[in-house]
Parts: structure tokens; sequence; C-alpha cells
């Protein structure tokens, strides 16, 4: 840490302040920076003592809050964002500092120090919170406006009218499915988020389990004239895994390849067996899903396991998607110790790779 020669600071100060994580800035009277902790020259880049703070504090709240403390306020604390190199919000508490514990002189004016408190991880946590009740509600608010209005229609523009009825209740239950698939979603999420800490201790025979996931979803590969082929090598390993939680994970993304996947193409299951994952250092398994469609573009990828987030919106929703799909499988791969991989093509399709440790000797 560098201080101002002349001032009162002395190396057990230096020593003090340099293991404060949060950067510390003290100036005098005129704004001069009078010593800067190692934190505020590497986090918010406040070196010089003895030139002005300005010079490396060019944020306007905060000199302002700096005059005012200067002019005979008592402490106070705004709100600071750095924009670069990536932005970081501070609670910048300014508080007087006597002018005789700064200077030599008896009658110095009064200087300031400035405590950088972080907040970018509260800040964002809080956004976070935000953005995931707006899209809950949003989510929730379409299929139910629908659910009102045809109950309007029902009571009083279609009572009488078979027909009419007959249509309307099928898109109720429709629209009821969806806000269903949409709880029960949200709700595995928690669950799954709960349990996140937690390792696994089935013994899974994950070949089994998929081909039992896969043969679930039949019929909807059927409709689509597709069919969902497992290659499975013989000598995969069990798995240490959790097989509800796994069904789930296998099955969001045969359904995706079925979804998403170009009718009467094939989608493939391919199970391997792995010497060493990068995860555990230990044998693994991985399992790939291969699918012929239209692909997802580069730019979306490092974000589709957000909740919420989808490639093609509108094409999501008229598929039934919730978009919460892919956020489950890396909650439930993140428990499993493993990792979950997308590579993508436009116009030829899509491979999602899951790898999991596995189980060992028993
Ligand atoms: N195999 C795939 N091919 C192309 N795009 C895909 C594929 N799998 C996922 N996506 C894209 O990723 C997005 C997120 O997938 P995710 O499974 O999380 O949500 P969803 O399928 O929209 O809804 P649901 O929660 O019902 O599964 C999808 O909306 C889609 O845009
Ligand atoms: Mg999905």
């Amino acid at each position: 840490m560098e201080f101002k020669s002349g001032t009162k600071f002395s190396r057990l100060d230096a020593a003090v302040l340099d293991s404060i994580p949060e950067p510390v800035v003290v100036i005098d009277h005129q704004r001069d920076v009078v010593a800067a902790n190692r934190s505020a020259e590497i986090d918010i880049g406040v070196t010089y003592p003895g030139r002005a703070l300005a010079l490396s504090l060019r944020h306007p709240a905060a000199l302002e809050a700096v005059d005012q403390v200067l002019a005979g306020d008592p402490a106070r604390t705004v709100e600071v964002t750095f924009p670069s190199p990536s932005p970081r919000t501070f609670d910048l508490i300014v508080a007087p500092v006597p002018g005789d514990a700064l200077s030599q002189s008896s009658s110095a004016k009064a200087g300031a120090v400035l405590v950088f408190h972080d907040i970018t991880a509260e800040k964002m946590a809080d956004q976070m919170r935000a953005d995931f009740v707006a899209n809950v509600s949003h989510e929730l608010r379409s299929p139910l406006s629908a659910l009102v209005g045809f109950i309007e229609t029902l009571q009083g523009p279609a009572q009488g009218d078979k027909e009419a009825q007959e249509k309307f209740f099928g898109i109720m239950a429709v629209e009821a499915g969806r806000m269903k698939r949409l709880i029960e979603d949200l709700l595995s999420l928690s669950a799954i988020e709960v349990e996140e800490h937690v390792a696994p201790q089935d013994r899974v025979r994950v070949v089994e389990l998929i081909e039992g996931v896969v043969e679930s979803l039949g019929q909807g590969a059927e409709a689509k004239d597709m069919k969902v082929i497992v290659d499975a090598s013989e000598d995969t390993p069990k798995v240490l895994g959790d097989s509800d939680f796994l069904v789930q994970v296998i099955r969001n993304l045969v359904e995706n390849a079925i979804f998403y996947g170009r009718a009467g193409t094939q989608v493939t299951v391919t199970v391997r067996p792995m010497d060493r994952l990068a995860e555990t250092g230990g044998p693994g398994v991985s399992v790939a899903v291969t699918d012929s469609g239209e692909g997802i573009a580069r730019e979306h990828l490092p974000r589709l396991t957000e909740r919420f987030y989808r490639a093609d919106t509108a094409r999501s929703r008229q598929l039934g998607g919730t978009g919460l799909g892919l956020a489950i499988v890396k909650h439930i791969i993140n428990r499993h110790r493993g990792r979950l991989t997308i590579d993508s093509e436009l116009g030829k399709g899509s491979v999602f790779t899951i790898t999991l440790p596995a189980a060992g000797p028993k």
C-alpha cells in the first residue's frame, strides 16, 4: 500500500488496510488521496497518493458524496457502479476523518475515508429473482387469460352450442395442461435445488433406464414418423445416480430431440463407457442424444440452460414447451457431478451429451 509522506500513516496502518479485502481510500480536505490500500488499486484503480481523487475516481455521485462529507456532513452511503471491465456495483461509505488524525498539524481540516463494499452479487441475485417472478407470471398469464376468455364465452354466446362447447373445452384442457406442466416443472426445479449438494447413491443401470424412457416416448415419435434408436455399448457400467431424476434428464433430452427434430428423421441415443471424467478423474458413462433438426444458432448455446430461455420462443410455446426442461437437466447433472455439453449445427441438427460418474465395483 502507498500512503503520502508527511501524514500520520504508519507501517502498521498500511499493513492493516492492505489486509482488508474491500477497497479503502483516505483523502484529505482538498480531496487529494492520502492513502489507498491494495484492493483500491486492484479493484477500482485508485492509486497515486498525493494526487486528486477525481483523477482516478470519475464518478459524479461518489464525488458529490465526498464533497458533502468534507463540507461537514455526517457519514453517508451511495451506490456506485463501475461499468468496466465487467460492471460492478458498490455501496460506497464515505465517513469523515478528523484533520489532526491525518496530518501533523493540529489545525488541519477534516478529511474522509471511503470504503467500497461490493454488492454486485446481491444485485445480480435481486435481478434474477425479479426476472424469474416476471417470467413465471408471464408464462402463467397467457394460458390463464385463454381459460378466462373461454369460460366467459361458454357462459354467454356459446351457451347451448354443443359443437362450439366441445371445441372450447378441448382448447381449455390444453391450456390447463400447460399450466399444470409449468407448475410441475417449477416444483421439480425447486426439489432438485434443495438436493443439489447431496450426492446420489443408487447404482443405476443406465441403459435399461434409457430404453424405458425411449419406449414411453414412442407415441410422440410415431406421430412425427420418427424413430428413436438406442445404441449402447455392452460394457457400459452402472452409474452412481438417482433413477427418478435421471429419467427426467433423459426424457427432457429425447423429448426435445423429437420436438425439434424434423419429421421422418431418426433420433439416436448413444451410450458409451468413458475411462476418465474431467469432473471426477474416475470412469463414467456418456450419453449423447443426436437429432436431425433445424439446429441452434451459436449465440443461443451458452444460455439454453437458463430458466425460460428459448432459442425460438414462438415455436417452443406452440409445441407446449415451458422453457424449463434444460434448466432441470443442468441442475440434475450438476448434482450427479456430471456435465452437459451441447453441439449444434444450423440446418443439420444437435447433439446433447451428458456424462455421469460410474458406480464402481461393489
Ligand atoms: N434438440 C433441439 N434442437 C433444437 N433446439 C433445441 C433442442 N433442444 C432444445 N432446443 C432449444 O432450447 C430451448 C430450451 O429447451 P428446453 O427443453 O429447456 O425448453 P422447451 O423445450 O422450450 O420447454 P420444456 O420445458 O417443455 O422442455 C428450446 O426452446 C429450443 O429453442
Ligand atoms: Mg424441452
